[in-house]
């Protein structure tokens, strides 16, 4: 764990000397997201670098905030220079699944929006095919059974998310289930098929998103592009 934590680190580190003054920076969620906000927040400080943050969940509008980083929302921002985010899997075709923290739909749209996006993972993250990390769905809660069965039907073992017996609401106020699939052989087909059902919102594949992941190891960073 130790070690992950330090290539998270590593990987937040880097990604912080991308930053440029003037910069409108979007801002991903999670806990390698959080050490690049602190990355951030000291090169802010110590080079009093003006920029500004576009966040992707509540959570993270709030550490960036406490830490005296300026947030707009998205929809005044005219553009987006660049967004740092985590993922929870990645592949060597610059793919990935992202959603473990919840906050994958605002983290797809403010993706969307970005001139540049750049990922920051540790080394466990990187995989050959992905899907061994289940893909989160952020579905409609109106019919949300319904849908769970259609997907069971299809075989593609959904799980609602809960925790401590209660079903998580999204910031967006969603559900989330997670399709515990393994291995993912056709991810394009399969992020069609999500697209195009009732009640899903948006899913936690993220397809020719990224510009480039940088890597964490224990001694640095390694990047793909
Ligand atoms: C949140 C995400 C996160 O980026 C992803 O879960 C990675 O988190 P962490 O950096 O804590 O491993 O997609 O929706």
């Amino acid at each position: 764990m130790e070690n992950i934590n330090l290539e998270k680190k590593h990987a937040a580190k880097a990604a912080a000397q991308l930053i440029k003054n003037g910069m409108t920076v979007g801002l991903g969620t999670g806990s390698t997201v959080n050490y690049f906000l602190d990355a951030l927040a000291n090169r802010i400080s110590q080079e009093n670098l003006k920029i500004i943050g576009v966040t992707t969940s509540f959570k993270t509008a709030g550490r960036a905030k406490s830490l005296g980083i300026t947030i707009i929302d998205i929809d005044d921002a005219p553009m987006i220079d660049l967004t740092v985010d985590g993922a929870d899997e990645v592949d060597c075709h610059m793919n990935g699944i992202k959603g473990g923290g919840a906050a994958f739909l605002m983290e797809k749209i403010v993706a969307h929006n970005s001139n540049r996006v750049v990922w920051i993972v540790d080394s466990q993250k990187l995989h050959e095919q992905l899907g061994s990390f289940p893909l989160p769905v952020e579905i409609v809660p109106f019919g949300s059974g319904k849908l769970i069965t259609d997907f069971k039907k299809h075989h593609l073992h959904p799980v609602l998310r809960q925790r401590d017996g209660k079903t998580i609401v999204t910031d967006m106020g969603h559900f989330i289930v997670d399709l515990v699939l393994n291995k993912i052989d056709q991810p394009y087909q399969l992020g069609q098929y999500l697209d195009g059902k009732i009640g899903v919102v948006e899913h936690g594949l993220f397809l020719d998103i990224v510009d480039e992941i940088i890597i964490g190891t224990s001694a640095g960073v390694r990047q793909l592009k």
